[in-house]
């Protein structure tokens, strides 16, 4: 850890803040249950972000869209359960927020409530302005979410970078000035060119946190099963893996088996 991460014994909203307004980079992971929620937060992360690719990534599904709300808080409680410093941010799931910004707030609500979690994130601009907004007048903070934002996967078609012509560029430039302006505490950019993000996070006062944003942004977030090398097929060129636990794992079960079958294991001082 640190020495100016250090300074932070329990990260919120304020602390990310500090941290851009004093030049330090931010940590954000997903987790989505208690043990590795409690490893990472040990280990000094700054925010946990309880992500909506517990889709992909707990229930192997294909894209993000089929986790419900409940699925999310069942997640988002044993996250927190785990956790006594990084600050704790939850995925409004596809369906829970885009009909009305009644529906966002009451599934914010229930997020808050019944997890014990410190903020939502959400992903769009203008077209959920209405619904950011009406949440954060209930008191709960809203991290926002621009780029590929996969929830809207059939919408784009592909998982390629975004935001690579003019138009689209000047739309999330104008959408993240409007996330500001509307109260968001932090922002994360997916997968759009470095310049752009250096740019956003330039003109905003607010964090940027990125995920294949480039480096010239606030902060940086990964997927933990991806960085720790247990998903091995996923390999876009922002991903850097600091495990190879695929194959670890993988060398630990054939040895368990091994041993089993061997009757190797349990030896004489593995029994009563
Ligand atoms: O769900 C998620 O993991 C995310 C990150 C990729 C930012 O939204």
């Amino acid at each position: 850890m640190s020495a100016v991460t250090k300074e932070f014994k329990k990260i919120t909203t304020n602390s990310v803040q500090a941290m851009k307004n004093q030049g330090e980079k931010i940590s954000m992971l997903t987790a989505y249950d208690y043990t590795l929620a409690k490893i990472i937060d040990t280990a000094g992360i700054d925010v946990i972000l309880v992500g909506d690719s517990a889709s992909n990534v707990m229930a192997g599904h294909e894209t993000t869209l089929p986790i419900t709300l409940d699925h999310m808080i069942y997640h988002a409680s044993s996250v927190v359960r785990a956790v006594e410093r990084a600050l704790v941010v939850v995925d409004l799931p596809f369906g829970s927020y885009q009909g009305n910004s009644k529906a966002a707030l009451n599934s914010s609500i229930r997020i808050m409530k019944e997890s014990g979690a410190h903020a939502v994130k959400l992903e769009g601009g203008v077209e959920i302005l209405t619904s950011i907004k009406r949440i954060l007048k209930a008191g709960i903070p809203v991290m926002g979410h621009l780029g590929l934002t996969p929830q809207s996967i059939y919408k784009f078609g592909t998982y390629t970078v975004r935001a690579r012509e003019e138009a689209e560029a000047q739309k999330l430039l104008e959408d993240a000035k409007l996330l500001e302006q509307a109260g968001c505490f932090a922002l994360v950019l997916e997968k759009i060119p470095a310049e752009l993000a250096a740019q956003v996070a330039k003109e905003l006062t607010i964090p940027v946190i990125g995920i294949g944003a480039g480096g010239d942004i606030d902060g940086q977030v990964l997927v933990l099963h991806d960085m720790l090398g247990m998903t091995h097929e996923f390999n876009p060129r922002f991903l850097r893996r600091y495990l190879n636990l695929f194959e670890d794992i993988t060398g630990a079960v054939n040895s368990y088996v091994g041993d089993v079958k061997s009757n190797d294991f349990p030896n004489s001082k593995e029994q009563y």
